[in-house]
């Protein structure tokens, strides 16, 4: 089958995992319609503004003028292409459930336009079943006359934003089809996008790869969160720990204490896997745990704080240095500091923070490094934080990040 040689390649949702995806795509060979539902976004892209750190303003504009690539808001363009891709949000809902109106308002729009043979791959992250029971009943549901094939195939994405070595091209892609044509496509299709690719046997399997290896990563950072505190009360530095268990050489991976887990997967993905233990009558104590762990974290991280503040103040002043969720990125989604903030306001402190890479955060602005304050948290080392100039002022700081060891006046978490 000489199908999916570099064609016209339509990417649903233009963010994290849908730009990256598309300058790759541009630079196999495809040309690339990158279709999003935000206005002020597609004009920012068009406009070689990229919104997100792993794509340069440059790779941006070489791509749009180049021609391959384009971003619209206009969703009837898919008709175009031999292969769609899905890289919408698939966040929580108010109870902690999975939320796929997105997912389904993508599908939904796609299903009108989609031309006979195109493959149209899930790459957002969701329960098993996804692809099956929601995505193509919706499409098969309301795709035209002359589209009676199509092809069908789940590829979780698993970028990791601000990773100088692992990329979309370089991790190796999950891919699993609803059948064998399908899978073949698919195959074809990633192998001209990706070094390596994992041809798994359904798109269940595909999609509950990803929701384990989130959850291994959210159960570990939970793990030592736990075993971070019972070290602390103890008198133990963590990090000397975790240094030591590191030296052996098999059947230990090491995890670093913070705030808490934030970004739209660690949070997230475990909780999509508890719901759908739920769904099928099972229960993912393990799972359910860590989560309530690292929830709780940032409670701890504001105690502890307030702790090496003076007693006689009342109202004490907390400057939280790092707003995003991990260091070298401006995402705030889910950050952690977001409870760690409203756990000192609630234990009477005034709160003020300073990002370098987050000028504005939850209605308010970050504040100069000057800000006058009883306690500094360290949350996450962001690039051009100027931590000199905190040590200079001789303010007693919580470090979270264990990047400030031995200097006076620094406690670590
Ligand atoms: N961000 C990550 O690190 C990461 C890594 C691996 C997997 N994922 C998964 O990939 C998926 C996408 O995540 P993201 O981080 O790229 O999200 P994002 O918010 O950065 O981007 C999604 C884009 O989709 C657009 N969109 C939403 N609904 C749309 C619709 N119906 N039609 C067109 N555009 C629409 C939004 O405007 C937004 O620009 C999620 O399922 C996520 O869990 C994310």
């Amino acid at each position: 089958m000489s199908a999916q040689k570099p064609q016209i390649l339509a990417i649903i949702g233009q963010g994290y995992v849908g730009l990256p995806l598309a300058m790759a795509a541009v630079d196999a060979g495809w040309s690339v319609i990158g279709v999003d539902n935000f206005a002020t976004k597609v004009a920012q892209i068009n406009a070689g503004l990229s919104p997100i750190e792993d794509i340069s303003n440059a790779q941006l504009k070489a791509a749009l003028s180049s021609g391959a690539y384009r971003a619209t808001t206009e969703i009837s363009d898919i008709a175009k292409a031999s292969v769609i891709t899905i890289c919408v949000p698939t966040p929580l809902d108010e109870k902690h459930e999975p939320d796929l109106s997105l997912l389904r308002s993508a599908a939904i729009g796609i299903a009108p336009f989609v031309a006979n043979e195109t493959l149209v791959v899930s790459e957002s992250t969701s329960y098993p079943g996804t692809l099956r029971d929601v995505i193509i009943p919706i499409i098969n549901s309301a795709k035209p006359a002359t589209s009676p094939t199509l092809y069908f195939a789940s590829a979780p994405e698993r970028v990791n934003p601000g990773d100088p070595v692992w990329n979309q091209k370089n991790t190796p892609r999950l891919v699993g089809a609803i059948d064998s044509e399908s899978q073949s496509r698919a195959l074809t299709f990633y192998e001209s996008i990706c070094d390596a690719v994992v041809p798994v046997s359904t798109p269940e399997v595909a999609e509950a790869a990803k929701l384990l290896e989130n959850t291994f990563r959210l159960v570990n950072i939970a793990l030592v969160l736990e075993f971070n505190q019972i070290c602390s009360s103890a008198g133990i530095n963590v990090h000397e720990v975790i240094d030591a268990a590191s030296s052996k050489p098999y059947g230990y991976m090491p995890f670093r204490p913070g705030v808490g887990v934030g970004g739209h997967c660690i949070p997230v993905d475990p909780l999509y896997l508890t719901w759908w233990a739920r769904k099928n009558g099972d229960q993912a104590k393990f799972v359910e745990s860590a989560d309530s762990i690292s929830r709780q974290m940032p409670k701890y991280v504001a105690q502890r704080a307030l702790g090496l503040v003076d007693s006689s103040i009342v109202n004490p002043k907390v400057l939280i240095l790092g707003v995003a969720y991990k260091p070298g990125i401006s995402d705030v989604r889910e950050t952690p500091v977001s409870e760690l903030r409203d756990h000192l306001l609630s234990l009477g402190a005034s709160v003020a923070w300073h990002d370098p890479l987050v000028p504005t955060w939850e209605s308010s602005q970050s504040v100069d490094l000057d800000w006058q304050c009883d306690v500094v948290i360290l949350t996450i080392k962001q690039p051009g934080m100027n931590l000199e100039q905190i040590m200079a002022s001789g303010v007693q700081i919580l470090d979270c990040t264990n990047t400030m060891k031995g200097f006076a006046g620094v406690t670590p978490l």
